[in-house]
């Protein structure tokens, strides 16, 4: 693993992932191609050391002909595949772009990997790794109960998201299998911490109710999600790339299963204590109409990781809301960059205004 090409690294995980990369190996290279959506920020990878091997490439990961020119001149070995589109409530609205990136975007880039590394043999097969990092959501919903997903269990995914994920692991598996490509894929769960974007429920809340608005909680707030810190994501993905196996995928989750409404009380709690005085953030809690098809619960079961590469998370959740509602306190010319360069309002307006409506 010396010549990485990141895609997707201007998004929250993707850039969560460079900056881990670095601190772990100073020396490698990074090409991180990204193609600057609403979701992408350069903000996201400031602080990188200033000796790291890093280069940005604006461009999209449906041109295929730029893809394989980044493979040959950069003389990438390992790609770790993160763009995508990766809101649900985003889906729902316009699930046509869903399909046009997740699922024919995976199908560019595994051609591209296929046509250099494979038909052209840039590299023994031993050194290359084509890494596709997926979600929990493409094993559809769990009952109270249910025992965790294991890597076994069968696809039902429910919402134009995770189908078009399901799809591209299917995808990324073919082509291990056909074509001898050698994939990895990882299904995570959700994932919080440093610069995720404030449509997804943590981030929205902390700056909602730093602004002194509602905090929009879907249905009854019952719905259970598997809530992992990013890096301890980084470091599975780490892991998988350093001593995973081709062929196969792994599951990553955090062992954290609270509904939605305590995750927002304890968000309340803490700001309560960081940012006393006036009204309890509590009261900004307000209930609105459900996510229509709303997945009731998720939970992974990691045992895979754990026991094969020593895996497991490292952080509780109660420290990794606290950390990343600080990051959120201490970045606040982050924020502003979001606001002024993003599509946030405007979404705002389609997904709460109207939804009240
Ligand atoms: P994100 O929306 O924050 O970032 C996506 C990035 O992809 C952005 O920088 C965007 O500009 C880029 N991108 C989008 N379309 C592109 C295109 N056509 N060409 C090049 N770049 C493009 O997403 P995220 O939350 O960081 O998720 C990253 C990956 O992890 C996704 O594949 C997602 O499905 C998966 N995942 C996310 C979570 C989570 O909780 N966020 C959990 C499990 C898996
Ligand atoms: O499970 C992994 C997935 O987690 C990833 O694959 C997706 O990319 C990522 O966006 C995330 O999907 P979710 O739909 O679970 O995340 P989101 O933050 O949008 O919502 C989390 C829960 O909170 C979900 O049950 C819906 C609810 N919610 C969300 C928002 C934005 C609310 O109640 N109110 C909100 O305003």
């Amino acid at each position: 693993m010396k010549n990485i090409l990141v895609t997707g690294g201007a998004g929250f995980i993707g850039s969560n992932f460079i900056h881990y990369l670095f601190a772990q190996e100073p020396g490698v290279q990074v090409v991180n191609l990204d193609a600057l959506t609403y979701a992408g920020s350069e903000e996201n990878l400031r602080g990188l050391p200033a000796a790291a091997a890093y280069s940005f490439v604006r461009g999209d990961i449906l041109d295929g002909n730029l893809v394989s020119a980044l493979l040959r001149e950069r003389k990438i070995d390992t790609i770790v595949h993160f763009a995508a589109e990766s809101h649900v409530d985003r889906s729902i609205h316009g699930p046509a772009q869903f399909v046009q990136t997740n699922v024919m975007g995976t199908l560019f880039m595994l051609e591209a990997a296929r046509q250099v590394w494979l038909n052209e043999k840039m590299l023994p097969l031993e050194a290359i790794r084509f890494h596709h990092i997926s979600t929990d959501e493409v094993f559809g919903t769990l009952a109270p109960g249910d025992p965790a997903w294991t890597e076994e269990i069968a696809y039902a995914p429910n919402s134009p998201y995770a189908a078009s994920k399901a799809s591209s692991d299917h995808i990324a598996r073919a082509y291990g299998h056909t074509y001898g490509l050698p994939v990895s894929i990882t299904n995570c769960s959700n994932n919080y911490g440093p610069r995720q974007f404030p449509e997804k429920l943590i981030p929205l809340m902390i700056l909602n109710a730093l602004e002194g608005k509602p905090l929009p909680v879907y249905g009854d707030g019952q719905q259970i999600r598997d809530w992992l810190y990013v890096e301890d994501h980084c470091e599975a993905i780490y892991r998988i790339l350093k001593e995973g196996r081709a062929g196969e995928t792994y599951n990553v989750g955090g062992g954290n299963q609270p509904a939605n409404l305590t995750i927002v009380r304890t968000l309340c709690d803490i700001l309560d204590e960081l940012q006393p005085g006036g009204e309890s953030h509590h009261q900004l809690i307000k209930f609105v109409a459900d996510r229509p098809g709303h997945d009731r619960r998720y939970a992974m079961d990691y045992s895979k990781l754990q026991r094969e590469l020593g895996w497991a998370p490292r952080h509780d959740l109660r420290n990794g809301l606290l950390a990343t509602v600080r990051w959120y306190l201490d970045n606040p010319g982050w924020v502003e960059k979001i606001h002024q360069h993003s599509d946030l309002q405007q979404w705002v307006q389609k997904n709460y205004t109207e939804r009240e409506k």
